[in-house]
């Protein structure tokens, strides 16, 4: 399947569209982040992205990469089994695709620069969505959506009435959701009420069904889920709400919902208002029902998971606190005790350049852009998860890349840290998808953990699931080559430099080799 998505960008955002998940084979100049693969689309500009999809079935998404417009510039990927080939499991009678989103009353992108103007944290959202619509918990919700007067369409092309979605089902059908994290900063529990969940696929990559009443989803993920209408018919709250990991700190507590209403459901008598049935969520800090999910996931079949590492490495993921620099105005240290927040991997905090992208100065031979000098392990071994001693805290900023040559294996502990709080982190990946073969609490320790790797079956994502002060271990085989951001789906730690780039080489013959870069390319 060839795809041609043209963006033309209008007087007021700059969209550089990145399709999440989509692994763009030889084409990273499709792949989208502002400056890594690409320079902005200038107002008035066009770019078309032209790419491939090989080999993935399943929910993706697209979202813009710059700043934090992805905050309402997004949408679904679905990508169907090919003409004439079936799903791994029983066809549904519908389909429907969920995107759970976070909405902010102010307009994102003053959030973020009052943020980085003060060293702050960023104001939590206001609200979180389904497909654009907060649901009926909210103040703002308009009441009495029984009255079916107010019934027309959202821009996802379903029924919504007022403020809520409505999904509809006949008793006794199998719908197919497709669930998609595309909040900015919040992990969220996902429980429809009453239902069972079967999961049979997540990033666009089947796994082994199993059934759950929980979802959980890191900003990035999706999950889905086959649900059947097996309850008395009814109106059922499909709910979402925060998975909040970090301690102490504030996060948006609300509830989004939307509704899976029976066809058959009795009509309310008039004026009568019966109330959906709510599901009950898991506390904001249920780690262990978050952990029980997400270690629940197995490829459908054996795998061909690396096994010859050619790099074995290890990241530290987590925050920190800059000191006030010298003579600094107290207005742009309002972060804890005077301080700025910041973050990095290995000590490394990810600071993107503004005169080429990424992509163009390393196909180009660009001097002066980024450096090749990521360190394959922190700089100074530390109790990452214990009291961090605060010399520790104060990161370096860089454009550091980690060069990988074409087909080269490698594994990765990511391993998060408690320097200033421990938290979830969703790790991010472009332009590969990786095996998660283990994860755990605590400092990872490879005489012990190595007896958890399961080598076997073993999930495929795009997006891993970090626990709060752990670690998780991937593995993949460096195929693609290009420019490949690895970061934190919680944009706020990207803000703060969350994140790396990987430098993978070309091969010997074209098909190992990064194609040429499109005539309308934007520069800078
Ligand atoms: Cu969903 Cu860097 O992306």
């Amino acid at each position: 399947m060839f795809i041609h998505f043209s963006i033309l960008s209008d007087y007021h955002i700059v969209p550089q569209m990145h399709r999440h998940g989509v692994r763009q084979m030889r084409t990273g100049w499709a792949d989208g982040p502002e400056f890594v693969t690409q320079c902005p689309i200038r107002p008035g500009g066009s770019y078309t992205y032209r790419f491939t999809i090989q080999g993935q079935e399943g929910t993706l998404w697209w979202h813009a990469h710059s700043s934090w417009l992805r905050a309402t510039v997004y949408g679904a990927l679905i990508i169907r089994p090919k003409e004439g080939d079936s799903y791994p499991f029983q066809k549904p009678k519908r389909e429907t695709a969920l995107l759970l989103g976070e909405w902010w009353n102010a307009n994102p992108i003053d959030v973020v620069r009052q943020a980085t103007r003060t060293g702050a944290a960023p104001n939590v959202s206001d609200a979180y969505t389904i497909n654009g619509q907060p649901g009926d918990l909210y103040n703002c919700s308009s009441k009495g959506h029984s009255t079916l007067t107010k019934l027309g369409y959202n821009t996802f092309g379903h029924h919504l009435s007022a403020d809520t979605l409505i999904v509809p089902v006949d008793s006794g059908e199998t719908n197919l959701l497709r669930v998609v994290n595309s909040g900015l900063n919040q992990q969220l529990f996902f429980k429809v009420a009453n239902h069972k969940l079967t999961v049979v696929g997540a990033d666009a990559s089947y796994v082994k069904p199993f059934t759950t009443s929980v979802l959980m989803l890191g900003p990035g993920q999706t999950t889905d889920v086959l649900i059947t209408a097996d309850q008395p018919p009814a109106r059922y709250y499909i709910a979402a709400r925060a998975y909040a990991s970090a301690q102490g700190a504030p996060f948006d507590n609300t509830t989004t919902t939307a509704i899976l209403e029976y066809k058959s459901a009795p009509c309310p008598a008039k004026g009568a208002k019966i109330k959906p049935v709510m599901p009950t969520m898991p506390a904001f800090n249920d780690t262990a029902t978050a952990t029980a999910f997400t270690t629940s996931f197995r490829s459908p079949r054996q795998v061909p998971v690396p096994t010859n590492i050619d790099h074995n490495l290890f990241f530290t993921v987590g925050l920190g606190l800059n000191n006030c620099p010298p003579g600094a105005s107290r207005s742009t240290c309002q972060g804890p005790n005077g301080t700025r927040f910041t973050a990095s991997m290995n000590n490394a905090s990810f600071v993107l350049p503004s005169n080429f992208s990424l992509l163009q100065a390393h196909q180009q031979g660009i001097p002066g852009v980024f450096t090749t000098d990521f360190p394959a392990n922190p700089p100074v071994q530390f109790d990452y998860t214990g009291n961090v001693s605060r010399s520790l805290w104060q990161p370096i900023r860089g454009t550091k890349l980690y060069t990988l040559k074409y087909g080269e294996t490698v594994q990765l502990v990511l391993q998060g840290t408690s320097i200033f709080t421990a938290e979830n982190h969703p790790i991010h990946l472009h332009g590969y998808d990786f095996y998660i073969i283990a994860e755990g609490f605590g400092n990872f320790n490879p005489s012990r953990d190595t007896t958890k790797f399961n080598l076997v079956d073993p999930p495929l994502r795009n997006t891993a699931s970090v626990p709060v002060g752990g670690w998780a271990v991937i593995r993949f085989v460096a195929d693609n080559p290009g420019v490949w951001l690895l970061h934190c789906h919680l944009d706020v730690h990207i803000t703060w430099g969350l994140a790396m780039a990987f430098l993978v080489e070309n091969g010997v013959s074209e098909l190992q080799t990064l194609e040429a870069p499109p005539a309308d390319l934007p520069v800078c």
